[in-house]
């Protein structure tokens, strides 16, 4: 089995990771374009941690514009084999506060203006994606928040928006209607391009805000998003810092094959 190598995605408001030692900055070349950052490789206990900015220090890049293809290639050529996404949300569930995690397993994909596979005309392939989370890097976000007091919520669907702008009242009621439990711009389609990568992936969805159905909030805005954020980045440190310490030496099979899922996925001939 290979070495495990956790990989860390901060998004907005987490464009660093407080406990990451020995830091070295690595810009690792991609053929499939410009990664939002240089990787930041370094140690926590005996485990090694690659963090990548999502939107770029500084938050330069917009959830569209984002080149996830290059931010998986590059964490993958890095040696990552399981990934967590730090990502701010809003949420559809009163109970689903501000400041809370929530561990996502399940995705709606509403984008449409991003590239979201590696394969295409001349290569083709499918791969498995009715389990996007890997239960078992899940749990051990669970364990690790249970160690470190973090409250979180275990499961629930993200519905993954286009953006920029955030959501109509409308649109903001017809997810919440649909049973979705939060909403963001970028975990699509991250999640998807990690699974053609065979990398395991787990989602903390940090709430920043209850979108704008809430009749007793204002509806969301930036400022509030980034504040929320920024007050909860040093839990979410703490949290992966936990995690990383506690993470097993060698890469676990993941119970919804995250690691083989390219075998049976390729269609096309091998000599096409
Ligand atoms: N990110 C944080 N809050 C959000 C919201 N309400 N909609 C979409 N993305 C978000």
């Amino acid at each position: 089995m290979a070495a495990a190598i956790l990989g860390v995605i901060g998004g907005s408001g987490i464009y660093d990771l407080p406990g990451l030692e020995d830091i070295r900055e690595e810009a690792i070349p991609s053929p499939w374009g410009e990664p939002s950052d240089v990787l930041r490789i370094g140690r926590i206990g005996e485990t090694t941690v690659v963090f990548l900015a999502r939107h770029g220090r500084g938050h330069r890049l917009s959830p569209s514009g984002i080149n996830y293809r290059a931010n998986i290639d590059v964490l993958k050529r890095a040696g990552v084999t399981d990934l967590v996404s730090v990502s701010a949300c809003g949420s559809f569930r009163k109970e689903l506060h501000p400041g809370l995690f929530v561990l996502a397993d399940q995705f709606v994909d509403r984008t449409f203006a991003r590239s979201s596979s590696f394969f295409g005309n001349g290569c083709v392939a499918h791969v498995p994606f009715a389990h996007p989370v890997g239960p078992t890097l899940q749990a051990r976000i669970v364990q690790a928040a249970a160690a470190e007091e973090v409250a979180v919520h275990r499961g629930g669907t993200y519905v993954c928006m286009e953006g920029p702008q955030f959501s109509s009242y409308a649109e903001s009621m017809t997810y919440k209607d649909a049973g979705y439990d939060v909403i963001g711009m970028t975990a699509m389609p991250e999640a998807k391009l990690a699974r053609e990568a065979e990398l395991t992936y787990a989602i903390i969805a940090m709430v920043t805000d209850f979108d704008c159905w809430h009749p007793n909030h204002a509806e969301v805005d930036v400022a509030s998003v980034v504040a929320v954020a920024r007050a909860n980045a040093g839990r979410a440190a703490r949290l992966v810092a936990r995690l990383a310490r506690d993470f097993p030496g060698e890469r676990e099979d993941c119970p919804v094959g995250s690691h083989r899922s390219l075998d049976g996925a390729v269609m096309t001939a091998p000599d096409h």
